[in-house]
């Protein structure tokens, strides 16, 4: 694999010489049949990469490191503090587990090219049932288990399993979230019904199984018979990931095997700056992107242990909990995102329960999910004296669009930024016509045609929508959705999105699907739901809400069914819990409702008052009705 001695110079290749530098990084990668061409681009803009290269990515994630002398090096270590729990499996023992399930799913019928949905919690068996699809050719589809069964039913429909794989219940801290009527609940809503329902028996929730359809995970396995690997195209689906999009139905995101592997084999050195053998924590869920790159396949790929942690920076027991983790199992690097950094500081400031620990093993701090703020910057390289690192990256792209390097060179640190594009991500800031603008001039992030591997070839079975998603606002660039602007030294400065998706606690959500479960409320008239600013959480979703003439229930118990139905509906990972009663929205004289115009009230920033707008004195009455629940207070530009 190329040695780069510089950022630039790594840099400056992926984009000259896409293919060999990608090519190169291939060659890590165990292949039953080499590519034809690297990068393939006969049917623009859907570029696919290693076309005619068969691998298996289960192989390449656990045999190959049996074969090749890590059988007893532990695989996975769990660590979860809300069942008392450590549990260390090596990846000989992993292999044997995935092995042996992967033949129970096929004993059930699945095969090459079938999807299988798991709604599990963070428990190893989760990553089990992955590898153990992916081990069969077949594509899984992890939902978070924060979302209600109305979310899990919709992308049932969408991905059409032929399985479904969960568990009894996952733990929150004490709450015990019975997991099984939830799922009963999402087959009873989706038109598509799986055939069959594997449930994993935890001892804290018991469960009702429906006869002919669900087995238990135990009883699969004991009379199954291992499975070996099965070659799958370069190109062929490895899983797909629902995420939110502007409007209710979420958007699967397709991630293929070839360059998945690729890619994020070669992220573990050059971005994380690990060695196989050692130990790496991602601290978010399966259920996200981050779970699946950096809790299951980067690190496994690489041959690292990683940490399947099933509990909170807070609370479980208290806010040493991370650092207890770290000196325990002897992380070197530690991925999560900014908002757990914040939770901790709000409980220790002072850092008290650090000095508890030893961390003398521990290198680095990555995170992602929104953008690291100055001040959790500041204190959390304060208190660690370690780097601390922003990389940004999405759902889309499964890797860092821009980060820091510190397998090939740490480039110096600017708070706020996610510091340079990734190799093999051209990244550009444009205006609204698609005219490049130069530095410290904010505008929308793009990325120049072609993608590096790993990022999404297409949507699940909906090459329209992602054509007009990605492609089409900006005509030879993929629109990333987020605005921002790059400074005077390349340094990328991430500022937020500029649709309806908001990030609450480092959850991508959509507050168009919050709208559509409020608009369903008989009282309600119509309605706009903002991502307002909240210090630990990042963002808020607030509701702006308008009734129907002549309604006469209580506001107030119409803002608690509201704020129900949202959780009921979405789930509780929303946060939705507040909601202003308002006599109209703010509008441009088309019907356009001015949600940005919105937010910088809510956040009570200056704000200009738009020359389409209908009556301008919208936005003061908005406002104050802001005001009554706790937000507002932006005052217009003179
Ligand atoms: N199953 C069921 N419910 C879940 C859930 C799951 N897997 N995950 C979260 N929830 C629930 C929570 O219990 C909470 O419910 P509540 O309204 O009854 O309190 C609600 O969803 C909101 O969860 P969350 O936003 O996570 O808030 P929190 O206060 O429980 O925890 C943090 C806040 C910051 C500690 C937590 O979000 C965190 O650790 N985040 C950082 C790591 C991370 O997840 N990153 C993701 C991308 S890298
Ligand atoms: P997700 O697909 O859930 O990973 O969310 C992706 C979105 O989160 C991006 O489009 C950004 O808006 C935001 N995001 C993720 N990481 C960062 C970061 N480091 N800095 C700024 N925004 C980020």
């Amino acid at each position: 694999m190329g040695c780069y001695s510089s950022y630039q110079e790594a840099f400056r290749r992926s984009l000259e010489d896409p293919e060999g530098f990608w090519g190169e990084a291939a060659e890590k990668i165990d292949w039953y049949q080499k590519w034809d061409k690297v990068l393939d681009d006969s049917n623009k803009p859907f570029y696919r990469w290693f076309t005619g290269g068969v691998l298996n990515t289960c192989y390449n994630c656990i045999d190959r490191h049996v074969e090749q002398g890590r059988a007893d090096q532990y695989a996975i270590i769990y660590d979860s503090p809300v069942t008392d729990t450590i549990q260390k499996i090596t990846y000989a023992e992993f292999l044997e587990q995935v092995k042996i399930f992967a033949g129970g799913l096929a004993s059930l019928g699945v095969t090459k090219g079938d999807t299988v949905v798991i709604y599990m919690p963070m428990v190893p068996q989760a990553l089990v049932a992955m590898l153990a699809c992916a081990r069969l050719g077949a594509i899984h589809s992890v939902v978070f288990g924060g979302f209600a069964p109305k979310e899990l039913a919709v992308r049932i429909d969408d991905a059409k399993p032929k399985v479904i794989i969960s568990a009894t219940c996952g733990i929150e801290v004490k709450k015990i979230i019975p997991y099984k009527p939830l799922l009963d609940r999402a087959i009873e809503l989706a038109s598509h019904k799986p055939e069959r329902c594997v449930i994993l028996k935890r001892p804290q929730a018991e469960a009702e199984l429906t006869p002919g359809r669900d087995i238990w995970w135990d009883e699969l396995v004991a009379g199954a018979s291992p499975a070996e690997c099965v070659p799958v195209a370069a190109t062929d689906p490895l899983y797909i990931l629902y995420t939110s999009g502007t409007t209710g139905i979420p958007k699967g995101i397709v991630r293929d095997n070839g360059g998945h592997a690729v890619a994020l084999y070669w992220t573990m050195k050059h971005i994380y700056g690990v060695e196989p053998g050692d130990v790496y924590w991602a601290a978010s869920d399966v259920g996200w992107v981050v779970g699946h790159s950096y809790i299951v396949y980067g690190p496994l790929l690489y041959g690292n242990t990683t940490i399947v942690y099933e509990g909170k920076p807070v609370g479980t027991p208290d806010p040493g909990a991370f650092w207890r983790v770290i000196s325990q199992h002897k992380v070197k690097v530690l991925f999560t995102a900014p908002t757990a950094f914040r939770a901790i500081k709000r409980e220790d400031a002072e850092g008290a329960y650090l000095k508890k620990y030893d961390l003398s093993h521990f290198e680095a701090l990555f995170l992602a999910g929104e953008r690291t703020d100055p001040d959790t910057y500041h204190w959390a390289s304060q208190l660690l004296q370690r780097p601390v690192i922003d990389h940004w990256w999405q759902t889309e792209t499964a890797w860092a669009i821009a980060g820091n390097f510190r397998g090939i060179e740490l480039l110096p640190i600017k708070p706020g930024s996610a510091t340079k594009p990734s190799p093999g991500y051209d990244v550009r800031i444009v205006d609204n016509d698609n005219r490049e603008l130069g530095p410290n001039q904010p505008g929308v992030v793009v990325v120049k045609l072609p993608l590096p591997p790993a990022t999404l070839p297409t949507l699940w079975q909906n090459d329209q929508r992602f054509l007009e998603s990605y492609l089409k606002p900006f005509p030879g660039y993929y629109f990333t959705g987020d605005e921002g602007y790059m400074d005077e030294d390349g340094y990328v400065y991430i500022m937020g999105r500029v649709d309806d998706v908001i990030n609450v606690a480092g959850h991508r959500l959509s507050t168009g699907a919050m709208e559509e479960v409020i608009a369903t409320h008989p009282a309600v008239a119509e309605c706009a739901v903002i991502g307002a600013a909240d210090d630990f959480k990042g963002q808020l979703p607030v509701g702006l809400v308008v009734l129907k003439a002549g309604v006469d229930q209580d506001p107030e118990e119409i803002k608690k069914e509201l704020i129900q139905m949202v959780r009921d509906q979405i789930g509780p990972i929303a946060s939705f819990k507040s909601v202003a009663i308002v006599a109209r929205l703010p509008k441009t004289r088309s019907g356009k409702i001015l949600r940005g115009t919105m937010r910088k009230i809510a956040d009570g920033e200056q704000y200009s008052i738009p020359s389409t707008i209908d009556d301008p004195a919208t936005l003061e009455e908005i406002n104050q009705a802001l005001q009554t629940i706790g937000y507002g207070g932006g005052r217009p530009k003179q």
